[in-house]
């Protein structure tokens, strides 16, 4: 008989095979030396494998001792919640407001986390000033001006920037969905976009970055797809595609790792950008983490905000700290699926 079988062992890992040997020769479960270094908090574990795991931070908390306690413990990458939106940086023509976004990007340079920049082209938190403009040339000058001004601001600090977010359209389409860019400038709003960032910081990952395009099958994974398929065919600078993330109670879609795979293996870098789940179910946070690490290309995770009560869904209780700033279970189920060991679970060597 196979003596796995016996044991009731499938698809085991060596370590659980020598623990099954110690288990057969001495008939008692002793430790078996685990020489991997596991790491206690969510960053220096995702590190481990070369990951990053990040969160979304707003300047107006960063006086919170609990908030920037957690914030500096478990994180290391940050990305701004708000503070390098269109409607932040530039809300009149020209006149461009850094204060905010200044805060996060210098608080985590000190704290020696990476920042992902997110956003510079939105159709969302956009000025009344830009989504009135009817004129492509001025359109054009005022997109490509926006985007050198913002990333020149933070040129060599931003590991990752959203050149573009969320274009397409939700729903059977897979379509861009209208907006001031591709109703005045057209499809190739985006491919200009990218362009002007790639010109302006030659070293920061350019991504794209939507939401509703975890599940391969969906119309709008296709449009991304596609659009990704055609940008590294013809040359056009993209280096990365984020997936959002904003997960109802059941967590990632069955085909979650299928999408990212699929996405990366078009020559791009894949990252979940802003994740969050409601209720927080530790299972649905396992998966999402465990899709991620099955991926190579896969090179990070971000947390869309830090408790519960920071969360623009903070209704439904989606992240990994409660509103008073204690680990949930999720957070063990996060930890754990990073490679890790929970500390109040850990046994002694
Ligand atoms: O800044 C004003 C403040 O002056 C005013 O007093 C207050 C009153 O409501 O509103 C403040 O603006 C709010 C802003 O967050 C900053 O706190 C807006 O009302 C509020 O709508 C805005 O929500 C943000 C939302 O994007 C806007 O689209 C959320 O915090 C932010 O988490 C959310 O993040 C987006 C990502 O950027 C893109 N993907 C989806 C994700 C969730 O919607």
């Amino acid at each position: 008989m196979n003596p796995l079988k016996r044991l009731g062992l499938r698809r085991t890992p060596v370590t659980s095979l020598l623990a099954a040997a110690v288990l057969v020769a001495t008939g008692t479960a002793a430790a078996v030396p685990d020489t991997t270094p596991r790491a206690s908090t969510l960053g220096a574990q995702a590190a481990q494998s070369g990951r990053y795991f990040g969160t979304a931070v707003a300047a107006g908390k960063l006086g919170d001792g609990t908030y920037t306690g957690i914030l500096g413990r478990e994180f290391n990458s940050v990305t701004p919640e708000n503070e390098m939106k269109w409607d932040a940086t530039e809300p009149s023509r020209g006149s461009f407001n850094f204060g905010p976004a200044d805060q996060i990007v210098n608080g985590a340079t000190a704290r020696g986390q990476r920042v992902r920049g997110h956003t510079l082209v939105w159709h969302s938190q956009l000025p009344g000033w830009v989504s009135s403009i009817r004129d492509a040339n001025t359109l054009r000058g005022v997109m490509n001006h926006h985007i050198t001004t913002v990333m020149n601001r933070y040129k060599g600090r931003i590991h990752s920037w959203d050149v573009v977010n969320e274009a397409f359209a939700d729903g059977p389409s897979g379509q861009l969905r209208s907006s001031v860019f591709r109703d005045v400038l057209g499809d190739g709003f985006i491919e200009q976009a990218f362009r002007t960032a790639r010109s302006t910081d030659p070293a920061a990952k350019l991504c794209y970055n939507d939401y509703n395009i975890e599940n391969w099958n969906d119309a709008k994974t296709q449009g991304a797809y596609r659009m990704v398929r055609d940008f590294k065919a013809r040359g056009v600078p993209i280096d990365c595609v984020g997936l959002q993330a904003h997960f109802g109670a059941g967590g990632p879609p069955a085909s979650f790792q299928t999408t990212l795979s699929n996405f990366a293996a078009l020559g791009v870098d894949v990252q979940i950008t802003e994740l969050d789940i409601a209720q927080a179910s530790p299972t649905a946070y396992a998966n999402t983490v465990r899709a991620c690490m099955n991926v190579a290309r896969c090179t990070g995770i971000t947390v869309w905000g830090i408790r519960d009560s920071d969360s623009w869904r903070s209704g439904e209780n989606p992240l990994l700290f409660d509103r008073n700033g204690n680990k949930k279970p999720a957070y063990n189920a996060v930890l754990t699926a990073l490679g890790g060991t929970p500390a109040a679970t850990r046994r002694a060597p």
